[in-house]
């Protein structure tokens, strides 16, 4: 079997931690692997139907692709490439449909609202006179504002005030092209951790416990948190595999808060990075996925 693993980064960049383990754990397991580069990717299309050309020549046959969609400033783009490779009959893990939910937290948040699934009160604005009304619906402030599209917690502020949040909001949506935003309740007793639930195949593969480092309310490793290795109740898992399900990921980093009423789901990351995870818990994460992706139906 022959196995793709689709790199979304820079030309001049190497290829992720992610991407290197994926790689590795297709040859441990006996197949086949080919990093591909999204960028080298041509998107054809007349009226004889569509073709995905690689350098010049017809995109390679494989038996599956593992696309690692990553940079966000181009999610159409990106995903159209993923949409491409199943037009012309290869199983993806994941898919696009699944992806663009998953990319964008407010329909993220409107998926799993509509099938009960908890997370944090969350009002989404496009005008800043709708505030103070949606700091009063989500308790009031402090506040976290949410830009729909961000990752890494690069999208995520903390407003103490109604006066911090809205002249926060104007300066973020002087530079947007789209206003708007999610306004939504800060789980303060979570005190900088929340529970990341690596899903594959509907099954919980690994999960820790993220700290924020100290200062910070943002538990992501980008901006220093950390990670360890922790054993979940099955609500959490429950929680985390039905997620994914809902948002049709194979694949998911399911984010999961603990209010004081319980757990509640943050994002559920489609395309998630395992380095930290495989750090903290020794799962071969990667393993996982490729085990998956090598059993997914053909197109
Ligand atoms: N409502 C909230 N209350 C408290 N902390 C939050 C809340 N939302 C996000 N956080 C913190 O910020 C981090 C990043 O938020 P998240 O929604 O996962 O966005 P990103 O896609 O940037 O990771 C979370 O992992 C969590 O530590
Ligand atoms: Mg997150």
């Amino acid at each position: 079997m022959r196995v793709g693993i689709l790199s979304f980064r820079p030309l001049d960049k190497p290829i992720s931690y992610e991407e290197g383990r994926l790689r590795t754990a297709v040859r441990e397991l006996g197949y086949k692997p080919k990093v591909l580069r999204a960028a080298n990717c041509e998107l054809y299309f007349d009226k004889a139907g569509l073709t995905l050309y690689y350098l010049g020549k017809k995109f390679p046959s494989l038996d599956v692709v593992i696309p690692r969609v990553s940079i966000l400033n181009n999610v159409d783009l990106q995903s159209s490439v993923v949409r491409q490779l199943e037009l012309v009959g290869m199983p993806v893990l994941n898919k696009y449909d699944a992806i663009v939910r998953a990319k964008n937290k407010l329909k993220t948040l409107q998926i799993l609202s509509h099938y009960g699934i908890p997370i944090p009160k969350t009002v989404v604005i496009g005008s800043r006179d709708d505030l103070k009304s949606a700091i009063d619906r989500v308790g009031g402030a402090p506040v976290i504002l949410k830009y729909p599209f961000g990752s890494l917690g690069s999208g995520v502020v903390i407003a103490e005030s109604y006066r911090a949040a809205l002249s926060t909001l104007d300066l973020l949506w002087s530079s947007a092209v789209t206003q708007i935003m999610l306004v939504q309740e800060y789980v303060k007793e979570s005190k900088g951790k929340d529970t990341r639930v690596f899903v594959v195949g509907g099954k919980v593969v690994a999960s820790m416990q993220r700290s924020a480092k100290k200062g910070e309310f943002r538990s992501n490793a980008a901006l220093g948190g950390s990670g360890k290795s922790i054993e979940i109740s099955d609500e959490y898992k429950d929680i985390a595999i039905k997620s994914a399900e809902l948002l049709g990921l194979e694949m998911a980093g399911v984010d999961i808060i603990t209010t004081n009423n319980g757990p509640a789901v943050l994002e559920v990351n489609c395309n998630p990075g395992f380095e930290e995870l495989e750090e903290a818990t020794r799962v071969d994460v990667a393993k996982a996925i490729v085990e998956r992706a090598v059993e997914l139906p053909v197109a």
